[in-house]
């Protein structure tokens, strides 16, 4: 399907858990729409604003110093109802007691495939980006977001490290990622820490036992364990540890300060450039796409080719990690 409008009027909604860098992305859908003459809306609180129409029009002062901002100035939320069909055709009702002709959403996988029912229901065209710090995203190399959390990771491992190494103990962080063990295998290896539990992998912590063992026979008696929500809670990790032995073990639950705090230069970078784009894409014909990070280069990609699509991360990795730590 190809649907072509003029775009004169768009709206704008940020969706789902929100993630460093929604905020650049705004800025730049907001000033660069005005730059091309269209007027733009932003929708409050996601789906669940658009609704109930809270829809307000957003100048290019509204989006003033918020680049270096973390959250979203659109709020967000998970909404149920937009997941019923009645949900949507009150949804689509308020675009067009609006005026709206298009609109672009950022989010996760949930919000995209909410933006592709719009699309399919009711032709309406949208235009997704994705914004996520879990980078489950099928499609894109990367997702907004994705590069703060994993800093703000890093940054934690970095600082309990040298408790750890101070009092000899093992430590068990755990890291967001509830089906995806993206920012659990990345920030193991850019953190130097010794082993991650990933959803994509059955646990076993008999390996785990043994590496720490291991460790400890080579005269290391510090090791970081990184755990990913989805693939078991830091505490059991840490139970099963310390009854292996290791009964120093501490845990460290990052949760949400993994998605708060300011956006690092490469999300500013990102979310800018995938708003500009997002707005050419949606004017030029580009609706039912998301766009998307392929390599250093942004595109479009239908957003049927990546819905209830499973990003995969390399597993391989973690076995070259464990060369890492011997
Ligand atoms: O999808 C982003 C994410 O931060 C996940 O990593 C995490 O599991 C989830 O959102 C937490 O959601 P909430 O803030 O609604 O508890």
């Amino acid at each position: 399907m190809s649907i072509e409008n003029k775009i004169e009027k768009l709206a704008l909604l940020t969706s789902g858990g929100d993630a460093p860098g929604m905020n650049a992305c705004i800025r730049s859908t907001v000033r660069t729409a005005i730059s091309k003459g269209v007027k733009v809306y932003g929708v409050y609180r996601g789906y669940e604003g658009l609704i109930n129409g809270e829809l307000v029009e957003l100048e290019s002062r509204d989006v003033a110093n918020i680049i270096q901002k973390g959250g979203t100035i659109l709020k967000s939320a998970r909404s149920e109802s937009f997941r019923m069909p009645e949900g949507r055709k009150r949804a689509f009702n308020q675009l067009e007691k609006f005026g709206i002709d298009g609109i672009i959403v950022i989010g996760g996988d949930g919000s995209l495939t909410g933006a592709y029912k719009l699309y399919t229901e009711f032709e309406f065209p949208v235009v997704g980006v994705p914004g996520s710090i879990d980078n489950d995203i099928y499609g894109t190399d990367l997702s907004i977001g994705v590069d703060s959390a994993l800093n703000r990771i890093i940054n934690a491992i970095d600082i309990i490290n040298d408790t750890a190494s101070s009092h000899d103990r093992t430590f068990v962080i755990e890291v967001m990622g509830r089906n995806n063990g993206f920012l659990a295998l990345m920030s193991t290896i850019a953190g130097g820490a010794e082993y991650a539990f990933v959803p994509e992998k059955k646990c076993n912590y008999d390996d785990v036992i043994k590496l720490a063992k291991d460790r400890y026979k080579y005269g290391k008696s510090r090791s970081i364990i990184i755990v990913a929500e989805g693939a078991a809670q830091g505490q059991d990790v840490a139970n099963a540890l310390v009854d292996a032995g290791f009964s120093d073990t501490r845990v460290t639950v990052l949760g949400h300060l993994q998605r708060g705090g300011p956006p690092t230069y490469f999300d500013r970078i990102l979310g800018t450039s995938m708003g500009i784009y997002a707005v050419e894409g949606i004017i030029n014909g580009k609706a039912g796409t998301m766009v998307a990070l392929k390599g250093s280069k942004l595109c479009y990609i239908p957003l049927k080719d990546i819905i209830n699509k499973k990003k995969s991360i390399s597993l391989e990795l973690l076995e070259i990690n464990k060369l890492m730590n011997i």
